[in-house]
């Protein structure tokens, strides 16, 4: 039996939530279009979307927003982001944006030229979108599946990583960047090794290639490196995150994930003539230096949750709590990716739901059956989310926890859902697009189900 860690807190302030009843969910969704976005969040009863922006602040975020100073420029709570910043980081100069994705476009902005390359473990969307955009050509290079009980499955393979920089040398290819995401969210939210993160550097340097780290969940894997790599037992999580970003040249980080604030993110680098070019695109389209599109409060939350996100007791709570779960549905026959990462359990609706084939979506299919069964919110992350633009190797649907919010009852909730649809799992039936747009569909496409138990 899967065991709930004991949550270290315990509960100052509530937020109802409503109940709406399955006949009132199976009405909601259709009016949706079986798009989840359309949902209004107070009509779920467990919120598991994302875990982005989503988590509870503590007393001690609360109160700091109260000294926030709301100065335009040289703000006393500027000042307190930056030493947090720093003291996570490691590097000196620090820029905030208003959220990871805005560090993202700067970044492309400043680095890449039309037609450069830049390589990952994997990118997360927003970021190979924003590169893109700006001309670059993506490459990917995660570790393939290796052991099921290989705990770094978020690594890159630094194998392919040496050929291919090779090759794209020999052909005069200029490669702008790595990116390094951590924890690897689009490969199951898997951890990435400190021993890979030097290999890595020691790469890089080989071919003089920037080395830039995504490090939107930088103290969950810090966690899982002090509990599964040799020699970092006796380290604190502090060491251990900036032992990690210490090694890239820039750091990008959106603070709605470990920075556990509501909205926010920086740009950290040692680079002096990079913090010039990035000041410009900072002013042009975020705000001023030392505000960067967030408010005095916003800065003051992300100081204190940096430093929260750093206690070993909160981690353990965090990644058990993700683990209870993903345990539970093993349980219970539902195929969900092995290990368990850190923010996140992905479920393989593919292989749960084989009758329904790829292009009908059983993701997509799970994720609906969960909201109607059991007013759960979840994603899909498959055919329907990148269908158009990236190959697809499983169909999943990802069940992110929101940092500090639920509790034990709540994912029992998830599991007993869980329950209810593998009853009806042989009855369920596709989805077809009747309206999309030409960018990330996913949020905006209707959809209509092909027969089954939740037509009109
Ligand atoms: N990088 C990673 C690894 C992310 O997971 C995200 C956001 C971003 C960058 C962009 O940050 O949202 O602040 O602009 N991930 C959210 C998610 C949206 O649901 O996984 P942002």
């Amino acid at each position: 039996m899967a065991t709930h860690p004991l949550e270290p807190f315990r509960i100052k302030m509530v937020e109802p939530i409503a109940f709406p009843s399955r006949e009132e969910r199976l009405h909601i969704i259709q009016k949706a279009q079986y798009n989840v976005f359309r949902i209004p969040a107070d009509a779920i009863w467990v919120d598991l979307l994302t875990d982005s922006g989503t988590g509870a602040m503590s007393q001690e975020q609360w109160a700091a927003l109260m000294r926030a100073d709301e100065s335009y420029a040289g703000a006393r709570s500027f000042q307190r982001f930056q030493e947090a910043v720093q003291s996570y980081t490691g590097k000196r100069f620090v820029l905030p944006v208003h959220q990871g994705r805005a560090a993202e476009k700067i970044l492309a902005e400043a680095l890449i030229q039309p037609g450069d390359a830049v390589i990952s473990n994997t990118f997360f969307d927003t970021t190979v979108a924003n590169f893109r955009a700006k001309g670059a050509v993506p490459i990917e290079l995660p570790v393939q599946a290796s052991a099921p009980d290989n705990p770094f499955q978020g690594n890159v393979d630094t194998e392919a990583l040496r050929k291919t920089l090779k090759k794209l040398r020999n052909e005069g290819q200029r490669v702008a960047l790595f990116t390094m995401t951590i924890t690897n969210n689009s490969r199951g939210g898997q951890p990435v090794s400190m021993a890979n993160l030097r290999a890595t550097r020691e790469i890089l340097n080989e071919f003089d290639v920037p080395f830039h780290i995504d490090a939107c969940r930088t103290s969950e894997n810090a966690y899982f490196i002090k509990t599964f790599e040799d020699g970092y037992a006796g380290r604190t999580i502090e060491e251990i995150v900036r032992e990690s970003l210490q090694l890239a040249d820039i750091v990008t980080m959106s603070a709605k994930k470990d920075g556990l604030a509501n909205i926010g993110g920086f740009i950290a680098t040692d680079r002096e003539d990079w913090v010039q070019t990035f000041s410009q695109y900072l002013v042009l389209w975020e705000g001023f230096l030392t505000y960067g599109g967030l408010a005095g409060r916003d800065l003051e939350a992300i100081a204190v949750g940096l430093r929260e996100s750093l206690d070993e007791r909160y981690l353990a709570y965090r990644v058990g709590q993700v683990r209870y779960l993903a345990e539970g549905l093993r349980e219970q026959g539902v195929p969900v990716l092995w290990p368990p990462g850190g923010h996140a359990v992905y479920v393989d609706a593919g292989a749960w739901l084989p009758h329904i084939p790829a292009h009908e979506f059983p993701g997509q299919v799970l994720v609906i059956a969960l909201y109607v069964e059991g007013g759960v919110r979840a994603v899909e992350l498959g055919s329907l989310m990148f269908g158009k633009d990236r190959m697809v190797e499983k169909e999943l649907v990802r069940l992110a926890i929101p940092r500090r919010v639920y509790t034990q009852s709540h994912l029992d909730h998830v599991l007993w859902t869980f329950q209810k649809v593998a009853e009806k799992r042989t009855a369920l039936t596709g989805f077809r697009i009747i309206q999309e747009p030409p960018y990330l569909r996913h949020f905006l496409a209707s959809l209509e189900s092909i027969g089954g138990p939740y037509a009109p």
